[in-house]
């Protein structure tokens, strides 16, 4: 949801602040922008509506702008249209303050309202004008510097900011602010940069700051000063990035979105390696010392809450079915978009689960603090460390997915179905519903889904095959039961954020209540069966839909050969414990959704309208 990169020190700053804003181009790519000073001289902006090679074109690659020190955006629209006018950086009327933000604020209306009153003039729609000129009024008004005029603006303003600022008396500085927007710090000794995400510093530096909610920092070449509101100096340590800058290159994948796909079984292992341990007796057990989560913790769980967004939901879902059947706890997934304003009612004992990619989702976020100020127990599936999320919940699980930059996520998901089901597994040993013996079964059942993944991507031709024929349909349907309608959600999910091609997912015995009428003939319909229990369920349901003229194609378990009497087209993933089946099931429904992606010639690391992080409510 809009990316910032900020850079000083001794190199030419917009070839840096380029690299960078191509590394975040996933969290928004609507238009882009540039300030780049010359020592005292003027600040020069360059803005360019679409993607980034508009602006990278329009300065030469950077080369046309001179100066040592500069500020540059990636845009994803939130307030005013997709153009020019309205694309970062936004500078007051006489140049004073110039800066890039990534968040909303709430209030600019009040802002923009009582600044025009007092004589400014707007040139722009968006909400980040509203700041830069208030900052700009307090710093005239009262005389102060930079720190203390960001500081009184930030006491006005509500809503969620990651700001960037430049100031014309102070060259060679970037000034910057956070709240529930992501950004880190990164310094090499002699030169500072600042980012939304850390792929964007990764080929300068790996040690970086994270500046907490309401801080401000100012970046000179080298050196980073962090301040609170009051503008009291803080201290804060040099964190060492453990992933290096290739890990965030496409390494001679088409796109991020395929080479994700192949580094699930790697980023599951990791996940698993992180929390499960071999015991002296040759049994497998979880520890979750990590994240603080004691058995005694869970033992006293009477039910769980799993909020999230998007796909880390449908993570929730499948979470759902595994802890109710192996821990019998009571379970409910929420979105986390409905979760606080419907005011939850949450018991005492109970335990809240967010679930996120980012650490930064602004709902997510929001969920987490309605559970810690209704006094209840947090625990954060997150895979990206420092994050608000991370930083915010009571215990974290991390997932060991490394950076995930196609704004599609799979390998993130695939480690989220990790960590629920580890958290499965122990709360049902808590409550003593299985026993050491059947933990380490299910453990070593969860060891082998790495190369049963390996297993499918191996026969990914045929899935490219069939989406390459299919590529021109309009719609699709998914059905399933139980865990496989949990997996739907996630391959219904992936089929159309990056094909567009119109998509729903459905339980399979609901369909007829009002959806089946949508089948004609030809229609695309996807059934879902590796629960053994529906089955045959599900195989009547797609039934249903063949008569009605319906195309059919089944996703199942190896040995249920009889799915071949019903389906039109049938994929096999191999067999494991049925409540790990999403873990397989959903890697061809990825396949699936990227190279239908592919063969309409979508641009699948970047699908329209969307953004990786999603920063606002
Ligand atoms: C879909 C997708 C989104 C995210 C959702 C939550 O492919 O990536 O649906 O799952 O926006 O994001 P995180 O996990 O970062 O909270």
């Amino acid at each position: 949801m809009c990316g910032i990169v900020g850079y000083t020190g001794g190199q030419q700053a917009a070839p840096v602040l380029l690299s960078g804003l191509t590394r975040l181009e996933y969290r928004g790519y609507d238009s882009a922008g540039l300030a780049v000073r010359n020592g005292e001289a003027d600040t020069v902006v360059v803005k360019a509506e679409g993607k980034l090679k508009n602006l990278s074109e329009k300065v030469d690659g950077g080369h046309a702008l001179k100066g040592l020190c500069g500020i540059g955006h990636t845009r994803w629209a939130t307030h005013g249209a997709a153009n020019e006018r309205n694309a970062h950086p936004h500078a007051s009327a006489d140049h004073n303050v110039i800066a890039v933000h990534n968040g909303i604020i709430e209030n600019y209306v009040e802002i923009k309202e009582k600044l025009t009153h007092k004589g400014y003039e707007f040139s722009s729609d968006t909400d980040t004008e509203a700041v830069v000129n208030l900052i700009d009024y307090y710093y005239k008004k009262y005389k102060v510097g930079p720190i203390d005029a960001i500081a009184k603006t930030l006491v006005r303003v509500r809503g969620s900011y990651a700001l960037a600022i430049m100031f014309k008396e102070y060259p060679g500085e970037i000034y910057v602010a956070r709240k529930d927007s992501p950004m880190i710090i990164g310094t090499t000794g002699d030169e500072t940069f600042v980012a939304s995400d850390v792929p964007a510093i990764l080929n300068y530096t790996r040690q970086v700051y994270y500046i907490g909610n309401l801080e401000m920092a100012r970046l000179t070449p080298g050196h980073a000063e962090f301040y609170d509101l009051n503008g009291d100096i803080i201290e804060k340590p040099l964190t060492k990035i453990e992933w290096n800058a290739e890990a965030a290159e496409k390494q001679g994948y088409e796109h991020f979105m395929i080479k994700e796909i192949h580094e699930q079984p790697k980023a599951i292992e990791d996940t698993m390696k992180a929390y499960v341990k071999m015991g002296d007796d040759g049994l497998s057990t979880i520890d979750f010392s990590e994240a603080g989560l004691t058995k005694e913790i869970l033992a006293d769980v009477s039910q769980i809450h799993i909020v999230a967004c998007g796909s880390a939901s449908h993570v929730g879902y499948v979470a759902q079915y595994v802890i109710e059947d192996l821990a019998r706890i009571p379970v409910r997934v929420e979105m986390a978009s409905e979760f606080r304003y419907r005011k939850p009612i949450l018991d005492p004992k109970g335990l809240v689960v967010v679930i996120s990619q980012s650490g930064e989702t602004a709902d997510t976020l929001e969920g987490l603090r309605e559970a810690k100020a209704q006094g209840i127990r947090t625990v954060a599936i997150v895979n990206v460390k420092g994050s608000s999320i991370a930083r915010e919940a009571d215990h974290v699980v991390y997932t060991y997915a490394g950076p995930e930059i196609a704004v599609a996520t799979t390998k993130a998901y695939s480690c989220q179905l990790i960590a629920s089901y580890l958290l499965a597994i122990t709360c049902a040993e808590t409550k003593g519903r299985l026993d050491a013996g059947q933990v380490s079964d299910l453990l070593m059942e969860m060891g082998t889904i790495p190369g049963k993944i390996q297993t499918i991507l191996e026969d990914k031709e045929r899935v490219q095959r069939f989406a390459t024929g299919f590529a021109a349909m309009h719609d699709a349907f998914f059905i399933g039961r139980s865990i496989d309608y949990a997996i739907c959600m996630e391959g219904s999910l992936k089929l159309k954020e990056v094909s567009y091609i119109h998509s729903e997912a459905y339980a399979a015995g609901e369909l007829k209540h009002g959806t089946i009428s949508l089948v004609e003939e030809g229609t695309l319909m996807i059934g879902v069966l590796t629960q053994s229990n529906v089955y045959e369920k599900t195989l009547s349901n797609m039934q249903e839909v063949k008569s009605r003229g319906g195309f059919l194609m089944g996703l199942t378990t190896a040995g249920n050969y009889t799915v071949e009497d019903t389906a039109d087209v049938t994929f096999y993933v191999p067999k494991t414990d049925e409540h790990f089946a999403a873990s397989l099931a959903v890697v061809p429904l990825q396949l699936l959704g990227y190279y239908s992606a592919v063969a309409r010639g979508e641009d699948v690391d970047k699908p329209r309208n969307l953004a990786k992080s999603v920063t606002v409510e």
